[in-house]
């Protein structure tokens, strides 16, 4: 395993002298007063020269990179837009990764961002944005030459009291952590991470910060009756294994009625028997993206030592069309009690999440149940790469999601279900079978499937993140490749809404 190695962050007084890259955050239109100003007057007003001839005024998202701009300066002095009005968290966040962009591998080894109000809470999160956009997975890359790998390892935030940053610092840093551990684990290719290596990952990644960690084997499945999920890994040479992380953090031992997250962990899906065509197969490697999400918020919440009392669940399978791989047509025993006849072996995550579910709801008895998955590609055609199609059949549980979601930009959509849909799952021969008798939809007949394993009363969401796990095409926080997405809005939705 080759883990991505995450920049120093940290926040310090404006010094005499600057060292390494620097970077202005500038408000559009507004006269340059301060630090800003000083650096202005000791380049000989050549900062503001570069300025004007790139027509930059301060526009939001409009970035200009002033290369050699005087002697005592230093050689690379980036300058960030900010609009006019007064940024979000996100606006900042976004800032500070756009200013990483310009200066990653150029050379420089620190990054100082100064941020234009001089805050210690302002620059904590354009240092916490540039450390997103730090991620690199390029532990493999034995041929890399020196100037192609991020030469930025320290970023600091520049502000008139460091100390008063100190707390937010460390949120910033708690959420860096489960971040990278997230796209960490959609990263490492299928032979890395297959499922008792994602266990053994994770668990060492949790345990020391406190978490309960159980491990549910095979054995323990087989006797207790999993055999929606077990049927899914019956191809593979890989042994299927489920994770529990339990985050005891509320206040006063509090150990009642957990909120509880579920998350998708198939290290590889090649469809098993109704085998997937090989072109893009590869992608595959990231269909336990909700497990890497869960996993990811549970560092987070534990580095920061959240005030909350969280369960989370990880189904890890291989899908494979091995000898002994289960065939359309079989009819496979969940642990509800439920069976169902298995007509398409490459809708295997709902088959993992039905038992993952079950387990759930019995052992727990939990608030509410947020799984994560990334279920189906037609949720790809419906909302593209953008936002995640969320199910639930809780509104309040919905707004609070959503909200957490538009706050950190994991953008999520609500979609509809409904018994005209969940119908196209009923069968002759079984309780159910896997796919929708019907073509169209197959995001909501996904969704309405897993809830055929919700209790009655269970507060519940599901997010389809298949489009939104991983970013062909750069993104603004996190570049492309793994974005770790759901770590920050499900950590936002535990910190506004069940914590104390
Ligand atoms: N992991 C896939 C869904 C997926 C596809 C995610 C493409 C991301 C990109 C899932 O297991 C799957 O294969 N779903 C099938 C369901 C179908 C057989 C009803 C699909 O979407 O084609
Ligand atoms: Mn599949
Ligand atoms: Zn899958």
């Amino acid at each position: 395993m080759t883990p991505a190695s995450m920049p120093s962050i940290s926040l310090s007084a404006v010094p005499e002298t600057y060292a390494g890259a620097l970077a202005f955050t500038v408000v559009e239109d507004k006269a340059w007063s301060g630090p800003l100003a000083a650096a202005d007057k000791a380049s000989g007003g050549a900062l503001r020269r570069a300025a004007d001839a790139a027509r930059f005024k301060g526009e939001k998202g409009k970035i200009q990179l002033v290369l050699g701009a005087g002697e005592g300066l230093p050689a690379r002095i980036v300058l960030c837009g900010m609009g006019k009005d007064s940024p979000s968290l996100l606006d900042l966040n976004r800032a500070g990764a756009q200013i990483l962009a310009t200066a990653a591998t150029s050379g420089d080894e620190s990054l100082s961002i100064l941020p234009h109000d001089g805050s210690a809470a302002t620059a904590a999160l354009l240092v916490e944005g540039a450390a997103m956009r730090s991620y690199r997975f390029d532990g493999y890359r034995t041929r890399l030459k020196n100037e192609q790998r991020q030469s930025v390892t320290a970023i600091v935030g520049l502000c008139d009291d460091p100390d008063a940053g100190a707390d937010d610092l460390e949120q910033a840093a708690a959420r860096l952590a489960g971040h990278y551990l997230a796209r960490d684990l959609k990263h490492e290719p299928a032979n890395v991470l297959y499922p008792v290596a994602v266990a053994e990952r994770v668990k060492a990644e949790l345990e020391p910060l406190g978490v309960e960690v159980t491990i549910i084997d095979e054995a323990r499945m087989e006797k207790e009756g999993w055999g929606s999920l077990l049927g899914v890994g019956q191809g593979s040479v890989r042994d299927s294994v489920v994770v529990a992380l339990h985050w005891k953090g509320a206040s006063g031992g509090a150990h009642k009625d957990p909120v509880c997250f579920v998350g998708k962990g198939v290290c590889f899906d090649t469809g098993g028997i109704s085998l997937k065509p090989a072109g893009g197969m590869e992608d595959m490697k990231w269909d336990m993206g909700g497990a890497a999400a869960v996993s990811g918020l549970m560092k987070t919440l534990a580095a920061r030592k959240a005030k909350a009392n969280v369960v989370a669940l990880i189904g890890l399978v291989e899908n494979m069309p091995g000898g002994n791989a289960q065939r359309p047509g079989d009819i496979v025993t969940s642990l509800s009690g439920q069976t169902i006849q298995v007509l398409n072996t490459d809708a295997e995550g709902r088959l993992v999440l039905a038992d993952v579910l079950w387990h759930a709801q019995e052992q727990y008895r939990p608030r509410f149940i947020v799984d994560l998955a990334t279920l189906t590609g037609a949720m790809l055609v419906a909302l593209g790469m953008e936002k995640a199609g969320l199910f639930s059949n809780d509104d309040e549980l919905a707004a609070q999601i959503h909200a957490a979601s538009e706050a950190t930009g994991e953008y999520v959509w609500r979609m509809p279900m409904g018994e005209e849909y969940n119908k196209m799952l009923d069968s002759k021969e079984a309780d159910m079978r896997n796919i929708s008798a019907g073509r169209w939809g197959g995001s909501i007949t996904a969704a309405c499937f897993l809830e055929r394993f919700i209790q009655k009363d269970q507060k519940w969401a599901h997010m389809d993140v298949a489009g939104v796990v991983w970013a062909d095409k750069a993104k603004p926080m996190v570049g492309t490749g793994a974005t770790g997405f759901a770590v920050r809005s499900l950590n936002k939705l535990v910190q506004d809404h069940y914590e104390g």
